[in-house]
């Protein structure tokens, strides 16, 4: 990040006036679409500048001129009192996306935020995983407030006396339209220090908005490529025989898996961590580890923050740990060079020498009373607040950099994140467990560079285990995280063909989904997305006239209803989830004809349609020319290459951009991949013809022979 810096400049004009002499802010047209404006004196210590990342300035560049879609005379900064205050004109129609993983609502017009990063709190009042400070407006642009503080976000509450475009007054006595929420033109942000550093994107679509902020933070992650298999935690205690006993239980059912995730109880010690092997349980690590790694399953391990005085990295690290403790174990300050040499040392001799793939990075989010108070100190001198901020960040930068150094790609699970991250491999998780909830942030995770796993864990029938992994099966890591209860997939009898039908296609959709992510990598598109960033699509919401009630709604609060249950999945498939007891529900189909997954059917035409339930399967769409090439069923991912089936949705003619690499390491960024073009042409007789083309002199990793199936045959 240090470097972007030396790449600034482009275009220099100052605009704003609200702010004393000094305090001045200027705007900086640092790449194509891509402004920085500083306001008073930023503090040294940000959410990005600690971060191991390089801007994609190259691809933010290619992707054309745009404008900043508002009046920047209308923009307002000032310091006050220490402090900055923001300023942001809202319209009357515009909708704010994003600021952090909400698991509630999506359209966050009339929110009042504290971003601060925590476990969920039950709220969408700023207090989560990733309180990432950056909107989009869909006005066609997005925000980032590059501060590692708290900060207070009124998006489209705060009612003033000089608004440009003023509340009707109501009496609510006599006025049926009186609303608690009177209207507000503005978002005002206040950042509790005297400057910061925002940076404003804008693009075409909200789609290339959020790709900007994702390149400005070096790309997406592109994960190995067994990561986007099946995984399977493991009990907190079991030992090395028992771990392998489940994963023998998985064989014998020929059930996929492609990561197994071991707890707490691998370590001599936990809560605080030792990091260190429990030899009791894990006599030889080293066998333990090569005897999955030869039935092709990589082993990923739990740590939280807190390192046990019976660490043997104890003395050396504690030296460069905070004033505070987690569970009595020291914290490592991760903007020390010394504390992040010692912990990634360690890690490479007790997991990665072994061949250990990757890291659960645990209990870096919060809950108020385990971290460390934000009056505890650091010895770099950053504060407790400013840690808080970035710990789960600077733990993914760090660890990040230890799989990197040696080549070998990485992908884990993290419970804290924020703004900087979209290229470090990890994936977020909680320990709340509603279902819809979970499908929410799903959506969200797409506005802010981050990723999420609805993970499953327990469920209270067959058909909610059923709709659970159904759901994890389409995110960036379809996983059971069995920690707690010992569940196995098949531990519902009833349901035990649906789960394994789902499993099963999460594999075989691998290519599809890997080739997602490299678009993501390399162009920033997240896999995973909501219907908002589809562009041209119009996500109506309805809102829902509050009721009043003395106790739980006194001033009568509307609700809104949101597009917060279907998704797209990479770029031709759209995913629309059941939840337990829903026996119907509607699909919104944005523009063109779209076909169902499962029999190439035609569904509907940018229209509203009403689908009925079934168990076995969970509603996919694949938009009018849609390409999936897909691996056959198979369990687990070896170095040999498989036949593919491409399969084509609809009548259109169209091509699709196969990814190819060598799926483990880094080489791709030195141009060691391939796109293999897949085309499919209509001809005069209406009959479809597909075509690979491997560009010539590139190498072919994963695929062996190309089968066409044409999916839709007459409509
Ligand atoms: C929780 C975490 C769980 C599990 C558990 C082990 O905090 O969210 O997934 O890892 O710790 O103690």
């Amino acid at each position: 990040m240090k470097l972007f810096r030396k790449l600034l400049l482009v275009s220099t004009f100052i605009s704003i006036f609200n702010c004393q002499a000094s305090d001045i802010a200027i705007w900086k047209e640092t790449a194509n679409g891509v402004w920085t404006i500083t306001v008073g004196k930023p503090e040294g210590y940000n959410l990005t500048n600690e971060l191991e990342f390089t801007p994609k300035l190259d691809v933010i560049n290619s992707m054309g001129v745009s404008k900043i879609p508002i009046d920047k005379e209308e923009i307002k900064f000032e310091i006050r009192d220490g402090k900055t205050y923001i300023r942001f004109p809202l319209d009357s129609l515009e909708q704010i996306y994003g600021l952090g993983l909400n698991f509630k609502s999506i359209n966050q017009r009339g929110k009042v935020k504290r971003l601060h990063v925590d476990h969920f709190s039950g709220k969408d009042d700023g207090r989560n995983h990733a309180p990432v400070p950056f909107f989009v407006s869909s006005k066609g642009y997005g925000l980032f407030i590059n501060s590692a503080r708290y900060l207070d976000i009124y998006v489209g509450t705060g009612v003033r006396k000089d608004s440009k475009h003023p509340a009707i007054v109501r009496d609510r006595n006599t006025d049926k339209k009186w609303s608690s929420a009177p209207y507000s033109d503005n978002l005002e942000i206040l950042v509790p220090v005297a400057g910061v550093e925002l940076i404003l994107f804008t693009g075409e679509n909200n789609l290339d908005v959020v790709r900007k902020f994702n390149l400005y933070q070096g790309g997406g992650c592109l994960p190995p490529r067994w990561g986007l298999g099946f995984w399977n935690r493991t009990p907190a205690k079991y030992s090395a025989e028992q771990v392998l006993e489940v994963v023998s239980e998985f064989k014998k059912r020929k059930f996929p898996l492609t990561v197994l995730g071991l707890e707490p109880g691998w370590m001599s010690g936990s809560y605080p961590c030792t990091y260190d092997w429990a030899k009791t349980k894990f006599p030889e690590p080293k066998v333990f580890v090569k005897n999955l790694s030869d039935q092709n399953i990589k082993v990923n391990v739990w740590v939280n923050p807190g390192i046990s005085p019976n660490s043997t990295m104890y003395k050396d690290i504690e030296p460069f740990t905070g004033s505070h403790t987690e569970w009595c174990g020291v914290i490592p300050d991760l903007k020390m060079e010394q504390a992040k040499n010692i912990l990634n040392n360690h890690l490479k001799k007790t997991l990665l020498d072994i061949d250990v793939s990757g890291l659960k990075l645990d209990e870096n989010d919060g809950y108020d009373n385990w971290l460390w108070p934000d009056l505890a100190t650091f010895p770099s001198g950053i504060t407790g607040e400013q840690m808080r901020q970035t710990y789960g960040s600077l733990l993914q930068s760090t660890t990040n950099k230890l799989y990197k150094d040696q080549n070998v790609r990485t992908y884990g699970l993290v419970r804290a994140s924020n703004a900087g991250t979209s290229s470090f491999p990890y994936v977020l998780y909680s320990d709340s467990y509603n279902h819809k909830e979970y499908v929410t942030a799903l959506i969200n995770s797409s506005f802010i560079g981050v990723l999420w796993t609805p993970e499953v864990r327990d469920a209270a029938s067959g058909e909610e285990w059923v709709r659970r992994m159904q759901t994890v099966c389409f995110s960036p890591v379809a996983m059971l995280n069995a920690w707690a209860d010992a569940k196995k997939p098949w531990d519902f009898p009833e349901v035990e063909k649906e789960i394994s039908f789902i499993a099963n296609l999460r594999m075989q959709l691998i290519p599809y989904l890997y080739t997602a992510f490299a678009d993501y990598a390399f162009m920033g598109t997240p896999p995973v997305r909501a219907m908002n960033l589809v562009p041209n699509f119009d996500v109506k919401e309805n809102i829902i006239a509050g009721k009043l009630d003395g106790t739980n709604n006194p001033y009568a609060i509307a609700t809104k209803k949101e597009m917060n249950n279907q998704f797209m999945y990479g770029d031709a498939l759209l995913v629309a989830p059941f939840f337990t007891g829903e026996k119907d529900r509607n699909v919104t189909l944005p523009k063109g004809k779209w076909y169902d997954f499962y029999t190439g059917k035609l569904v509907g035409e940018g229209e509203v349609i009403k689908i009925t339930s079934s168990l076995d399967k969970i509603p996919v769409f694949v938009k009018d020319g849609g390409i999936v090439p897909m691996y056959p069923t198979i369990s687990t991912l070896t170095a040999e290459k498989l036949p593919l089936e491409i399969r084509h949705y609809g009548q259109k003619a169209s091509t699709y951009s196969l990814y190819d690499d060598d799926g483990n390491t880094y080489n791709y960024q030195k141009g060691e991949f391939t796109r293999i073009n897949i085309e499919v042409n209509i001809d005069k007789k209406g009959k479809k013809i597909g075509k690979v083309i491997i560009p010539t002199g590139k190498k072919v990793w994963s695929f062996k022979q190309y089968d066409f199936h044409f999916m839709t045959d007459v409509e």
